[in-house]
């Protein structure tokens, strides 16, 4: 089932793969070779920390050649960029009305499908919105919902700002709900999975943070969450999001049509050191 399976010739009997494996199913005698008992094969979480591990590219589980994996020889970003990245990027909520290049877009998409997941459950599903015209659709449709609501006057309470948004669509073409980003990115998981909402989260983070070391746009899009989950549930099906999948969280990017040039200044973070 796992087809785990060691190169004889290149394993150094180190016991990395024993030592590391997450459900401790890999075994090795005295001089033999690391084997998984068949009994135990279903314990494996597939998170192939035994052929990552391997310092002579010996192991190789469901098939996979280590070869084919990135070298991790030269290590990590320089700590510096990491952080002048991870404190540079900005909401973005001003686009240039251009589709990404489909080959960027996929490049990101799989970057942030290496996000981590509860139990390597791997189920985070990318909804993509791949071009303008697609958001174009989508917008269109929940003004025409919300619109509704407002006519109905059934917003719910607590939400009645909205109807402020439909307003300046109408009047002025104003986008805020999209912030007239030209894609979409709403990521969802199963409910059953262990955990969705934190799964999802952390494959956006992901996303927004490659995204915009590649200098593309990224927002989070609280709005767009509630008016697609929230106040035109409809949405949900044009969309093609699964009736037993929760929305983790909505992203909108794009080409940026701003450029910041330094940092924001934080107050010190909130830190409680207990006991
Ligand atoms: C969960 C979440 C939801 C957000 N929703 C929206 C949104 O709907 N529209 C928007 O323009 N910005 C949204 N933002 C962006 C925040 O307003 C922004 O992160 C904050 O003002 C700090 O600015 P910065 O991201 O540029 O540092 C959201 C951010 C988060 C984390």
């Amino acid at each position: 089932m796992l087809d785990f399976r060691i190169n004889e010739q290149n394993c150094i009997h180190c016991g990395q793969c024993v030592a590391d494996c997450t459900a401790s199913i890999i075994s090795m005698e005295q001089g033999g070779y690391p084997f998984i008992p068949v009994e135990k094969e279903a314990r494996c979480i597939a998170c192939q920390h035994c052929l990552a591990i391997c310092p002579t590219a010996s192991v190789s589980i469901f098939g996979l050649d280590p070869a084919n994996s990135r070298s991790l020889v030269g290590g990590f970003p320089d700590p510096d960029n990491l952080e002048i990245l991870m404190k540079g990027r900005r909401s973005v909520r001003r686009y240039k009305s251009e589709n990404l290049d489909p080959e960027l877009l996929e490049r990101l998409l799989e970057v942030a499908w290496h996000a981590p997941t509860g139990v390597n459950s791997r189920q985070v599903c990318f909804t993509v919105l791949d071009s303008k015209e697609k958001v174009a659709q989508l917008r269109d449709e929940v003004i025409a919902g919300l619109a509704g609501l407002v006519k109905q006057n059934a917003l719910p309470q607590g939400m009645e700002f909205f109807a402020n948004f439909v307003q300046v669509w109408e009047e002025r073409q104003t986008d805020v709900i999209f912030r007239g980003a030209p894609h979409l990115l709403i990521a969802s998981a199963p409910a059953k999975v262990a955990s969705p909402m934190p799964d999802c989260l952390i494959a956006l983070s992901y996303f927004e943070l490659f995204a915009q070391a590649n200098g593309i746009g990224t927002v989070w899009n609280g709005l767009a969450k509630w008016a697609i989950n929230d106040l035109v549930p409809e949405t949900r099906h044009l969309l093609g999001i699964s009736d037993d999948h929760v929305i983790g969280y909505v992203m909108a990017f794009g080409k940026p049509a701003v450029h910041y040039f330094r940092t924001v200044q934080h107050a010190p973070a909130l830190i409680n050191r207990p006991l």
